[in-house]
């Protein structure tokens, strides 16, 4: 998946040739699960029309203050365009446009979208190679870089037949570079992060278990927003029906508390941060029937022996792991979230109760309170779990050394 999916990106487009790319540069953004609002100067319209760009962007196109139609005048926001946009790639920039963006001068919409816009900037300049080379274009482009992200043109034939510098990059070299720069500022780049989600599952017999209403959601929720902030993620997942693409995270399946144990232990001390959201069963059958239990007069009853706290021995064994433990409690909720999160060595704790509506399992939706190893307290509302596990991590960014 890519880290543009869900980002809203601004296109500028200027008058040069390389403005025809532009029509394969907002596909490949599309296809990278981006969506697009196109800006033309207004030359620019002579090499590529609104029309392709708004057909492929599916957004009207913006080039000029305000438009007319039979009964209305209607303004074309420059700062709503500006502050709409997660990120703005003028491509192709002009010599033109790159001086007129240097000095702050506004003669066309696409220039007052970029001095509002608070976004990152990214610019791809593209001009016939003496317009490249010449002192003016490379001060300004020095300058454009204070605060903004070149795109560095590429060398070969340019529109005028000679051969140098001062090519557009190509549209994929442009989606890259916009990936690339994005994920090398992710927060949690180069970081390892070990989550363990959903239920588990105690054998009886080969057909019988001990299991819990767990759905995994929560854990597979705090997978993916790991993997969005750019760390390396393992997912210890007990039996659910969930499913997770990303190819950052790791997903390896268990079925029962023991596997869990060993799977996270494969992981555990190579990991910055470890998550434990999993409703890890606390007690096992002590033997389990090798042929299925046949049905007999009066009661069955099954001896239970207790299973590794997971969490507890990452607890005991942390090096320099950030550890972060959940607690459902049904009463007296935060002392016992406080009691957990001393006794098993934790970092932070995420306490869900059962009494609050909405935070039950296998839900979509959980009220949380974040507790630190300081004992402060910070409540959230309720939320979707997908806004939860935003919430924790940046509950984690504010306190762990990454
Ligand atoms: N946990 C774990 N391994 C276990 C039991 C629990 O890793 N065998 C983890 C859970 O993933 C959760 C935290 O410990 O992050 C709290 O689990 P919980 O069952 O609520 O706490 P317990 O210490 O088992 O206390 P109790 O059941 O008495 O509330």
């Amino acid at each position: 998946m890519s880290v543009l999916k869900g980002k809203k990106i601004l296109l500028g487009v200027t008058a040069g040739i390389a403005a025809y790319k532009t029509a394969h540069l907002v596909r490949l953004f599309i296809k990278a699960g981006a969506e697009i609002q196109v800006v033309m100067t207004p030359a620019s319209k002579d090499f590529v029309t609104p029309l392709t760009l708004s057909t492929l962007s599916k957004n009207p196109v913006h080039s000029v203050f305000y438009e007319k139609n039979e009964e209305n005048e209607l303004w074309n926001n420059h700062v709503d365009l500006g502050l709409w946009a997660d990120y703005m790639v003028v491509a192709p920039a002009t010599a033109n446009t790159l001086s007129k963006m240097v000095h702050g001068i506004v003669d066309n919409l696409l220039l007052a979208v970029y001095l509002s816009a608070k976004c990152p900037v990214y610019f791809a300049p593209a001009m016939d190679l003496d317009m490249f080379k010449h002192a003016s274009t490379t001060e300004n482009i020095e300058k454009l870089e204070q605060g903004n992200h070149l795109i560095p043109a590429g060398t070969g034939e340019l529109a005028s037949g000679l051969v140098g510098e001062g090519r557009m990059a190509e549209p994929e070299e442009i989606v890259a570079f916009v990936e690339n720069d994005i994920l090398s500022k992710l927060p949690l780049k180069g970081q390892k992060v070990l989550i363990t989600a959903g239920p588990t599952y105690e054998a009886i017999d080969p057909v019988r278990f001990i299991g819990n209403h767990s759905s995994g959601k929560m854990g597979f929720e705090l997978a993916l927003q790991a993997a969005n902030l750019g760390a390396t993620v393992y997912l210890i997942a007990g039996p659910c029906s969930l499913s997770i693409q990303h190819s950052a995270i790791t997903r390896i399946d268990v079925t029962s508390a023991e596997e869990m144990f060993n799977s996270v232990f494969e992981y555990y001390t190579n990991v910055d941060i470890a998550i434990a959201a999993a409703a890890v069963a606390d007690y096992t059958p002590v033997t389990t029937a090798q042929q299925k239990i046949k049905k007999k007069e009066g009661n069955l009853p099954i001896e239970l022996k207790a299973t590794k706290d997971i969490l507890a021995t990452m607890g005991a064994s942390k090096n320099n792991q950030f550890l972060v433990g959940f607690a459902l409690e049904t009463n007296n909720e935060v002392e016992n979230a406080k009691g957990k999160l001393s006794r098993k060595n934790l970092d932070m704790i995420v306490l869900n109760s059962l009494k609050d509506k909405g935070a039950a399992f296998g839900g979509d939706t959980n009220k949380i309170s974040v507790i630190d190893a300081s004992n402060k307290i910070v409540e959230y509302t309720l939320k979707s779990k997908e806004a939860v596990a935003s919430d924790i991590f940046s509950e984690i960014l504010k306190r762990a050394d990454v």
